[in-house]
């Protein structure tokens, strides 16, 4: 099963009618009318509005909830309500709630707020789900489920602390291999029965907070279970929807770039990958492009809904800039662009109190429609209605492949040396950024994919290697691609146990360098790097982590210029088979990566239109049809003008356009160019 079917991409979002007056839903309906918003997700924290009490279901005013919906022709995403447990069962089993890292038993409060492990909570929210699908699963208005909200946090209760060690007993068999694995041996920790092992907490093998640990292998493992214990959560609920709705897709919202829940984990289990969009701020649209592709990649490929985004502000952060006009439309097309079939807001009507009240609405407190948000919401509305249904199932032909590994990440920023400075996440974003630039279309991808239909794999900071991996990147450039990777790759196998062997590890071959010290440094210290020869030449800066490389077959790209080690290699290329394999030894500046990138890329004809436009995105849609649609998106404040790359119609004015004509495109705007075949 995959996408919810519907005939355009649907509009709308969250809409919690159930927060206000039943006489103000007519005029919600009407305003979305006007805006042309054709979906509501409905239900999301309804838990306590379903189920009063233990033995008490109520479903009276989400029946008209639906129904309304269903009248009102609009399709509807269904929740199970199961993101926030209420304060009845909290109260009758304390066990429900969770226990945070520093061992304090939480009461009742918040949201999101479930012991994963809990039996009752697990029986309960599982019981909920069965009866909301039983019970709407058939109004045909609804068209996909929605479990949970946005999984994420950890609970170190006994109950927690029971399900690691079936989970330890299941991933290792036995205590022998659970030694060797966690490396036991270090700090007399040698485990003889299962009941020693506790979860790594403030009160166990941790200090200063949940990175730092005495030991990553245990660390690691519970970072795992709690990723596979809500998935357990999220897959019981799925199965019980199943039992009456066995032909919907279900999905939970997803937040792109979140640490705690390994998303690759899940994919599978998803019939449809979601997620939510709230962008740090307004220079955030090349990361918005990685996790936009990093969610596509998912579901090898698959589409995807952008399930919430705010259509103005947020609130939860200490200051919570406005969207600048145009923004919103420009970001909701940079997900299309990228492989949204559904652009949602959170939320449809603002909340009148709590912690969300100052979020942005689609309609505001005073339910206007003569605000500048509703107007560009219902301008978009008009543009997604133009679009119709020519994106739906449409695929991104990507030969590059950029890879993300949880396991990498969360290795990484719980090492204990060589620098907690350099953080995972910071240096695939600036590989990212180099490739963004470069305005290749690209998968973000696990490392457990199949590699095979690429041409250049990039893989910043592959702390971790697992399973068959060094052979699938030799593979790559043996048949004549191309591999980067760079510092702190290779180090470490799945428990993060160092490979006893020379670093790179197994990628040793691939890369012809052996690495034989490292030095980190704080921000401030630089060492200057001088990349290329010639005309290419190009002198940049290094900080934080600076390898020392011996080049044992690879051709040296760039050059320490300081230090004990200066002259010394800091980027190498070294050929193998028909293509080649990049190592990045040093934290070079951005321009230090882009070069290295461009070099990279340049050998394979993969480079957007615009490779030398700052800020002027491109990507590719292929439909299942064989069209070809190209956005165009200006990021910037001005006004930009190219020659068109190919002839075809922009979707969102209807004007033609041919091969090298001017192009215009006014500040923030946007291009949807359906190719001439
Ligand atoms: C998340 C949640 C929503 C809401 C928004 C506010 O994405 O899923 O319920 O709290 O944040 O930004
Ligand atoms: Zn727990």
């Amino acid at each position: 099963m995959s996408l919810p079917v519907t005939a355009k991409v649907p509009f709308g979002g969250d809409y919690n009618p159930e927060q206000w007056p039943e006489d103000v839903w007519k005029q919600d309906y009407r305003l979305f009318d006007t805006a042309r918003i054709d979906l509501v997700t409905i239900g999301v924290f309804d838990w306590a509005l379903c189920q009063p009490a233990e033995d008490v279901y109520d479903f009276a005013l989400l029946d008209r909830i639906v129904e309304r919906a269903a009248a009102e022709g609009r399709g509807i995403c269904l929740a199970t309500g199961t993101g926030a447990h209420p304060p009845w069962l909290a109260k009758a089993y304390p066990e429900v709630t969770r226990t945070d890292f520093e061992g304090r038993r939480h009461r009742f409060g918040q949201r999101h707020n479930s012991c994963p492990s809990s039996p009752v909570f697990r029986r309960l929210s599982v019981e909920l789900a069965r009866r909301i699908a039983g019970r709407y699963g058939h109004n045909p208005a609804v068209i996909a489920w929605h479990v949970g909200n946005e999984y994420g946090g950890a609970c170190y209760c006994e109950l927690c602390a029971a399900g690691f060690r079936d989970w330890l007993r299941h991933r290792y068999g036995t205590l022998d291999h659970l030694n060797a694995a966690w490396y036991t041996s270090f700090w007399s920790h040698t485990f003889t029965h299962w009941d020693q092992i506790e979860p790594p907490s403030a009160l166990t093998e941790h200090w200063r907070g949940p990175d730092h640990t005495a030991f990553q292998g245990i660390t690691l493992d519970y970072l795992r279970f709690t990723s596979d214990a809500m998935l357990t959560n999220f897959h019981d609920e799925k199965t019980a929807i199943r039992e009456s709705s066995p032909d919907l897709p279900v999905t939970t919202n997803f937040m792109g770039l979140y640490r705690p829940v390994d998303y690759h984990r899940w994919a599978a289990h998803l019939d449809f990958a979601s997620w939510d969009n709230y962008p740090p701020n307004d220079e955030s649209a090349a990361r918005m492009a990685l996790t936009h592709d990093l969610m596509r990649g998912l579901k090898d490929g698959q589409p995807f809904w952008l399930m919430e985004q705010s259509p103005g502000v947020t609130s939860c952060r200490d200051v919570n800039p406005l969207k600048r006009p145009g923004l919103m439309r420009l970001w909701s097309w940079q997900a299309v662009a990228h492989g949204a079939d559904a652009v949602l807001f959170f939320q449809l009507r603002a909340a009148r109190g709590a912690s969300e009240k100052y979020h942005g609405a689609v309609i505001g407190h005073a339910g206007r429609s003569d605000t500048r948000v509703f107007r560009e919401v219902a301008q978009l509305g008009v543009e997604l209605d133009r679009l119709g249904p020519v994106s739906l199932g449409a695929r991104t032909p990507a030969r590059v492949a950029l890879l993300f590994d949880w396991d990498s990440w969360w290795a990484l920023d719980i090492s204990d040396g060589p620098s907690r400075l350099v953080r995972y996440q910071e240096v695939v974003l600036a590989y990212h950024r180099a490739l963004w630039d470069a305005g290749v279309d690209l998968d973000v991808v696990a490392v457990t994919q199949d590699l095979t239909r690429y041409d250049v794999v990039v893989a910043p900071a592959l702390h971790m290697l697992k399973g068959d991996l060094p052979q699938r990147l030799e593979a790559v450039a043996a048949r004549g691609g191309s591999v980067l990777t760079t510092y702190l790759s290779g180090r470490v196998d799945e428990n993060d146990r160092a490979f006893q062997m020379d670093v790179p590890g197994p990628l040793g071959q691939l890369l012809g360098v052996r690495v034989d010290e490292w030095d980190a440094r704080g921000p401030e210290a630089v060492n200057p790097v001088r990349l290329g020869a010639g005309p290419d030449q190009l002198d940049v800066e290094a900080r934080l982590l600076f390898e020392l490389v011996i080049a044992q077959g690879a051709a040296v790209v760039g050059t320490y210029q300081a230090d004990f080690y200066a002259g010394t290699p800091a980027v190498t290329r070294n050929a193998f088979g028909a293509g080649d394999g990049w190592y990045v030894a040093a934290g070079l500046d951005q321009a230090g990566v882009s070069w290295v990138v461009r070099q990279v890329l340049d050998r394979h004809d993969v480079l957007g239109p615009y490779p030398d436009i700052t800020d002027l995105e491109s990507a590719v849609r292929v439909a299942p049809d064989g069209t070809r649609l190209l956005f165009l998106l200006n990021h910037r404040a001005e006004p930009v003008e190219v020659t068109a790359p190919s002839s075809g119609v922009d979707l969102l004015t209807g004007h033609r356009t041919t091969t090298g004509a001017a192009l215009p495109l006014p500040a923030y705007g946007v291009v949807v160019l359906r190719e001439d075949e």
